[in-house]
């Protein structure tokens, strides 16, 4: 596995691989690796030749600078998880001054992305998630990028831009990647505490308890209004709860297919999200 940091270096690699006919997957991350960033690197088995994986801990897409300062960074031992893989020929990890220079001035946006879920509660984050993967996908000349259901609306907003946009990619998808006790890994759980680290379990099995009273013996409004309740009982401070469909990530009922329950909750300043089919 070579890593590189050079914007130029990788061009050149890219440049001599398509040459030779390979095609190219590429897991755009900000690091602090999992298992659920490599179900993600394993989604490529059979549909490319090469892999590289990005770790870019992306300024822009921050809305709150602590959130920044604070979240997680592991450089070495990311690089150790991914070179025991096997699988990965390049670790990507430019820097700030090459991806935003001083008179950088553009920005991607997909319209009406910041109206709702984790765009209303996160203003400008989903431009800057569209601006870096747009980078990310140009300098690494991917003909498959590959993200997952953990963070389900930026996918569907990167599917949308590069439908829109007719960038040359294919976009795959991966369901979340789960905790024994439910809790879907996110980089962001290595900063929970023991004890908030039980609290967070009770997220998932509070999602569950409230999909199956949705089934059964509930209303829409009556099971999340209920689970609203136990959520903060359990210490979180939840940002939504609501029912959407995974197509159009409109406000859904529970019997269309589609139906998705999307979460976000905090303990003290952790922000978890989740996201769980109804069917
Ligand atoms: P990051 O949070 O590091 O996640 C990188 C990719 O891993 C995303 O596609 C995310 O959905 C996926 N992922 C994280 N946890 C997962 C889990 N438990 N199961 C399945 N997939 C999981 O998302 C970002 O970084 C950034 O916004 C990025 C796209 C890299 C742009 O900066």
């Amino acid at each position: 596995m070579q890593i590189i940091t050079d914007r130029q270096e990788l061009a050149r690699l890219v440049t001599q691989w398509h040459r030779q006919g390979e095609t190219i997957g590429v897991v755009p991350t900000m690091g602090s690796l999992h298992n659920g960033h490599l179900a993600l690197v394993r989604a490529l088995d059979g549909k490319v030749t090469r892999r590289i994986v990005t770790i870019y801990v992306n300024p822009i897409q921050f809305n709150n600078a602590d959130d920044f300062r604070l979240y997680p960074r592991s450089p070495e031992a990311d690089a150790d998880l991914l070179r025991q893989t096997g699988i990965v020929d390049v670790l990507y990890t430019p820097d700030s001054q090459d991806m935003y220079p001083e008179h950088f001035s553009t920005q991607v946006t997909v319209s009406g992305a910041d109206t709702i879920l984790c765009g209303a509660d996160r203003p400008g984050h989903f431009n800057g998630v569209t601006t870096i993967v747009t980078k990310l996908l140009m300098q690494t000349g991917a003909d498959v990028a590959v993200f997952g259901e953990k963070d389900f609306q930026q996918l569907s907003i990167i599917r949308r831009m590069t439908e829109d946009l007719n960038f040359p990619v294919s976009v795959l998808s991966v369901p979340v990647v789960r905790e024994a006790d439910q809790l879907a890994l996110s980089s962001r759980n290595r900063r929970l505490t023991a004890q908030q680290r039980r609290q967070a379990a009770q997220l998932p099995s509070l999602l569950l308890a409230c999909i199956a009273s949705m089934k059964h013996d509930q209303t829409e409004e009556d099971a999340l209004a209920t689970c609203r309740t136990k959520l903060t009982q359990a210490g979180f401070t939840v940002h939504y709860l609501e029912l959407r469909s995974g197509e159009t990530l409109k406000i859904t009922a529970a019997a269309d297919p589609s139906a998705r329950l999307f979460v976000a909750a905090s303990l003290e300043d952790i922000r978890l999200i989740d996201n769980m089919p109804l069917s």
